[in-house]
């Protein structure tokens, strides 16, 4: 146990996880618990930082969420999940790393403008948005965390991280901190329904907890490539949507016929669309078991998170005493 590496991430409480989510991070994280001591936390304080003004989704987005998390096969016995606001030690952290934090750090944040941009009806001229990536980073290091799996637009963050914990180490002459590494999670490219990039916003998505049988309806309507007009006009499959899926779900052998089939015609769109949504529904028939077993069960997902929180107290509670002591405050 002591010799792993330890990794930690979170995501923010965003309600239901949907195919993007799970290739986007969830694949990697399933890999990553094999190797890796691992902390996987949800961030709730993260989502009031742009939800203040209506919060009330977020404990029930929370709970979902874990049950997604499950449900896809983080597996409570080889790794930690918890909830961030169980664990008061990161805002006591917060706090602290909050008097170090020269102010021109966060103000030079590239996401903390590009959000402000995109998310124009929210007044997020806030501290605690400014103060964001403090946040993150008492998250961070608290654990003393090796590495950080996130996705590109996360770098800028991991980057302050490693800048307010060697900075912290720097002015109290003590090595508290690691120095975590960010480990960058490749992405296959799963569109949406619509071929747009898969995201609640737009209503293209296919989420775990959905039946199998709306999985294969939304299948059936999924955009192919625009050009294929007829069932005997060649299609284009690198273009198209559902091909992306086959490259995920279906074997290689068939991948290829069905490129060339559907170059040459051979293969029309509805029978192709159904092959893959059959392997899609199969891969994720697993998931969805799991899913109502913990539905049923709902003092089991209480245990997980409960188990979660006690082991994420206790290592949170030897770094913050440390971090008490190097700023001479016990
Ligand atoms: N900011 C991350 C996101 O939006 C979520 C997050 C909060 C996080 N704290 C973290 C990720 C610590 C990694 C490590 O996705
Ligand atoms: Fe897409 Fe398949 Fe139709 Fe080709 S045959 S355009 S890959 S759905």
């Amino acid at each position: 146990m002591g010799e792993k590496k330890r990794i930690l991430s979170g995501m923010r409480p965003t309600g239901h996880l949907h195919l993007g989510n799970l290739h986007g991070a969830l694949v990697n994280w399933l890999q990553l618990q094999e190797e890796y001591e691992c902390f996987f936390f949800i961030a709730d304080w993260h989502a009031l930082t742009t939800d203040y003004a209506s919060p009330t989704s977020i404990k029930e987005n929370t709970y979902q969420m874990v049950i997604d998390w499950l449900s896809v096969g983080l597996d409570p016995e080889k790794c930690t999940m918890f909830i961030q606001s169980e664990i008061k030690e990161h805002a006591e952290l917060y706090l602290l790393l909050g008097m170090i934090t020269p102010l021109a750090w966060l103000e030079r944040n590239p996401t903390y403008k590009e959000i402000q941009n995109e998310l124009q009806q929210k007044d997020l001229a806030t501290y605690g948005f400014l103060g964001y990536p403090v946040l993150q980073a008492a998250d961070i290091v608290i654990y003393r965390a090796h590495g950080v799996p996130v996705g590109k637009d996360q770098l800028p963050h991991v980057e302050l991280t490693r800048e307010i914990a060697r900075r912290f180490n720097f002015l109290y002459k003590q090595s508290v901190f690691p120095i975590p590494e960010p480990l960058l999670t490749e992405t296959p490219l799963l569109p949406g329904l619509d071929n747009r990039k898969m995201s609640k916003s737009y209503d293209n998505c296919i989420y775990i907890s959905e039946s199998n049988e709306e999985t294969l309806l939304k299948v059936s309507g999924m955009f192919t490539d625009p050009q294929r007009a007829r069932r005997s006009d060649p299609g284009n499959p690198e273009i198209c949507p559902v091909f992306a899926y086959h490259n995920l779900y279906n074997n290689p052998e068939r991948i290829e016929k069905i490129r060339e089939g559907c170059k040459t015609a051979q293969i029309g769109c509805v029978e192709c669309k159904k092959e893959m949504g059959d392997k899609l529904v199969a891969a994720m028939t697993p998931m969805r078991e799991r899913r109502h077993y913990y539905e049923s069960h709902p003092e089991k997902v209480r245990e997980v998170i409960e188990d979660g929180i006690s082991k994420a107290t206790k290592e949170a509670r030897i770094t913050i005493e440390k971090v008490r002591q190097a700023l001479t405050l016990s």
